[in-house]
């Protein structure tokens, strides 16, 4: 049911992790992938692996964003699946981050996804549709201790997710937003380093939810792979929770 065949994708985020598994499923499931991230060995390798190619991006940078789209088009000709997915975490209050930490995160997490899909959404209107997946949180429905402008970051993607879905309807465009649960990933690790914890001690708490583990990158990108796809045709403006009932 879920065929990527023929579909042009664009991955942020997707050297490691979830963006890593997701771009590796649509390759799979037939699509043809840019993979963007600003960590160029892994990025490289990921891109080598999968038959794919990657683009070097940080996309709090717009320059940036316009050279991966433009590149996305000479490669493939267009853009139908677009996983706006590079994230980045801070581990700390209000009264302990910095101006730039938050700037740096609502630049990566939330900015981002307004620069690319403005991009991209004039390219997908005129070949008559496309998908857009943005990638949220638990964090974006609930709050959660020491991350407060991550929080505030993954909640605007999900209000944010619900206004394109609004605004590109019109255009067959569907806008939707997954939010995983604790995965392991590198972020996982990163934020026991920020909060001086132990790895393993975090995966321990982490997967302390009703299905009693933690999450899986293909775990989350089975539910991106299913939104970018005709199997999703009706879906648009939703908020998919993947995570073992965790915000439930
Ligand atoms: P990860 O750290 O393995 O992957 C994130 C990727 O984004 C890395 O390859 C990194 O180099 C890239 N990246 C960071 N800043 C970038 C920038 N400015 N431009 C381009 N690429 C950049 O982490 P993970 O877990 O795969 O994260 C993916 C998304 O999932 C993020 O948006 C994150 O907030 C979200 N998420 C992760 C959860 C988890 O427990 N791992 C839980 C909920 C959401």
């Amino acid at each position: 049911m879920i065929d990527l065949s023929g579909r042009r994708a664009i991955v942020t985020g997707a050297a490691s992790g979830i963006g890593r598994a997701t771009a590796e499923l649509f390759a799979e499931l037939g699509a043809a992938v840019v993979l963007a991230d600003v960590d160029t060995d892994r990025g490289e390798q990921a891109a080598k692996e999968l038959g794919a190619t990657f683009v070097l991006c940080d996309v709090s940078r717009r320059e940036d964003c316009a050279r991966l789209v433009a590149a996305a088009v000479e490669l493939h000709g267009g853009v139908d699946v677009l996983f706006n997915n590079a994230g980045i975490i801070r581990r700390s209050t209000v009264c302990e981050i910095t101006d730039e930490d938050w700037d740096l995160v609502m630049a990566v997490n939330v900015r981002s996804i307004m620069v690319l899909s403005g991009l991209v959404i004039p390219l997908m209107a005129a070949q008559g549709g496309g998908s857009i997946v943005n990638t949220g949180s638990g964090w974006g429905i609930k709050g959660g201790a020491r991350a407060a402008s991550y929080c505030a970051s993954k909640g605007a993607v999900v209000n944010l997710t619900r206004a394109m879905a609004i605004d590109h309807g019109p255009d067959n465009i569907r806008v939707n937003c997954v939010c995983p649960g604790d995965t392991a990933t590198g972020m996982l690790a990163e934020e026991a380093r920020q909060l001086g914890e132990s790895v393993a001690a975090f995966y321990t708490d982490a997967a302390d939810r009703p299905l009693g583990r933690i999450g899986q990158p293909l775990d989350i990108a089975r539910t991106v792979a299913f939104l970018a796809s005709d199997a999703a045709a009706f879906v648009s403006g939703a908020v998919i929770a993947v995570d073992g009932a965790g915000t439930a």
